[in-house]
């Protein structure tokens, strides 16, 4: 099968080469993301390979299906960039990769947990100017505190284990309780429950219309003062214009973000000589207690290695039998 791979940085194209030794398939990395202005790249090609940011909205899909393109890999476990109606409609099988490393996105989301409470990003900063004062960089103990978790799949859970670790209580959200976590030590409680009691709050929960701007103004009002929020999922589960009042006020007192509402014009591009248009982004990384990471939390040697093994996988799996076990579901499962 002929792959049009958009999107394609050095380190895909790395990752995919080395693997593909193994599947021989044709693979035409192209650097454009996919959206509708790109589309007609993919002629010729029976399959696209596509990532976070790129557009998989109707319009794409339609274009698509008049080029003969039959199926949309996603090299990434979310799919909220996909018109999944449009596909089933078009029928053009979109597959992803469901898990690659639950364990990268769990540690880079504790590795913003005590960077932002032991201030390590000033730390660094302050060390390499020769200014050896800890006055300012005063953090907290772990220890002892409540840690609520908003999704207990296949992250979560790591993190529930990680935060457990460190000795806290672990409050969950989930409309599907999993027992595992609750063998881990966490216990379920409603939503309400967990922003109200919880010291640090991390979210691990796909965007969907029930998830869109879970944290807002009103749930933010339901913290604790001082509380930190973590969000290493997808950027609309936080409503930024609310956290920045939240910060501005004084009641989020961490903010740590590998994932943005508006990310799709910023993350994964060098625009370090470029003049920064988004001005709700740039107010975020005026503060000192905010941590932004630009959607890397993914971003690991095994992660890479078992994304570029499982979509050659799905792929091959489509090409012999026209279906694959990696396959979206394009209705909820009844
Ligand atoms: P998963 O599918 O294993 O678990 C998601 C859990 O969220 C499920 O238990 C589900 O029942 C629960 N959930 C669904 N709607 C919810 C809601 N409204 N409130 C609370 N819980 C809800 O997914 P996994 O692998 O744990 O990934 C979680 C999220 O992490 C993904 O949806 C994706 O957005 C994000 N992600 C981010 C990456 C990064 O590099 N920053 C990389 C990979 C995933």
């Amino acid at each position: 099968m002929r792959i049009a791979f958009f999107n394609t940085k050095a380190y895909d194209r790395r990752s995919f080469e080395e693997v593909n030794k193994a599947f021989g398939a044709t693979i035409e990395f192209l650097e454009p993301r996919l959206d509708r202005r790109t589309t007609a790249l993919a002629q010729g090609f029976e399959a696209v390979c596509v990532f976070v940011n790129d557009t998989v909205d109707e319009a794409v899909l339609e274009e698509l299906s008049k080029i003969g393109v039959r199926l949309v890999a996603l090299r990434c476990a979310g799919f909220n960039n996909v018109d999944l109606k449009a596909a089933e409609r078009l029928g053009i099988t979109i597959v992803r990769v469901p898990a690659y490393s639950p364990h990268a996105v769990a540690e880079h989301t504790v590795a913003l947990i005590l960077a932002l409470n032991r201030k390590v990003h000033r730390a660094y900063t302050r060390v390499r100017e020769n200014n050896f004062s800890i006055d300012g960089l005063l953090g907290f103990d772990i220890h002892g505190l409540t840690a609520g978790i908003v999704g207990t799949g296949k992250i979560g859970l790591n993190v529930i284990r990680i935060m457990r670790g460190f000795g806290c209580d672990v409050l969950a959200h989930d409309p599907y309780p999993n027992p595992e976590a609750e063998a881990l030590g966490a216990r379920y409680v409603d939503k309400d429950e967990l922003f109200s009691s919880s010291d640090i709050i991390s979210l691990h929960c796909p965007l969907t219309p029930e998830s869109h701007h879970l944290i807002d103004e009103i749930a933010l009002n339901k913290m604790k003062d001082g509380v930190m929020i973590i969000n290493t999922s997808r950027g609309a589960l936080v409503d930024t214009r609310a956290v920045i009042n939240g910060l501005k006020k004084g009641k989020i007192g961490y903010l740590g973000l590998d994932v943005y509402e508006e990310e799709g014009d910023l993350f994964f591009e060098d625009l370090s000589d470029k003049v920064m248009q988004d001005d709700v982004f740039a107010r975020l990384t005026t503060f000192p207690n905010v941590m932004v990471t630009g959607h890397q939390a993914f971003f690991t040697r095994n992660a890479l290695e078992a994304i570029a093994r499982t979509t050659l996988n799905s792929i091959t799996e489509f090409q012999k039998s026209g279906s694959c076990l990696n396959a979206v579901p394009c209705k909820p499962a009844s």
